[in-house]
């Protein structure tokens, strides 16, 4: 019974450690970071940003050692019903327009195609996103959404 008490113990305390150890969600406060590598991996699946920001700040790093050319990676932010089709429709853009097509306003934001060690920052004003809105963002390299995607609530 000790021992169990013990373990108990130990498993609590454990919990609690990574309870303060773990960031409250992805985003913290009005900014967020967030990764991609070689796998073809983001290191966020959610993002969720408090409606009172006045300017949401995404930065995407590429940790990995891959060209643009061959594991590019990017950040597209649009609404969850439009992000196959603004996916679909960037593979034909090229590298050169960041895999979006050229003037897709169901974009709302989006990062550069990062090759590994580089890293994009961009700022999204709020009057770009609505409270309560069901947003997806994704990597639109050919092949990566089906993998490099997550959601971003704003409320
Ligand atoms: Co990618």
């Amino acid at each position: 019974m000790k021992l169990k008490h013990t373990l108990l113990a130990a498993a609590l305390l454990g919990a609690n450690a990574f309870f303060f150890a773990a960031p409250a969600s992805a985003a913290d406060n009005c900014k967020a970071e967030i990764t991609g590598n070689d796998l073809m991996q983001y290191s966020v699946k959610e993002m969720k940003f408090d409606a009172s920001c006045a300017t949401v700040e995404v930065t995407l790093k590429h940790v990995g050692k891959l060209a643009k050319e061959a594991m590019g990676h990017n950040w597209v932010l649009t609404s969850t019903a439009d992000a196959m089709a603004v996916a679909n429709d960037g593979l034909a853009a090229g590298l050169a327009a960041n895999y979006i097509k050229a003037g897709d306003k169901r974009v709302i934001a989006h990062t550069k195609v990062l090759g590994g060690g580089e890293s994009d920052t961009i700022k999204i004003p709020a009057s770009a996103l609505k409270k309560g809105g069901d947003y997806t963002y994704e990597c639109t390299f050919p092949g990566h959404s089906a993998l490099m995607k997550g959601k971003l609530t704003f409320g």
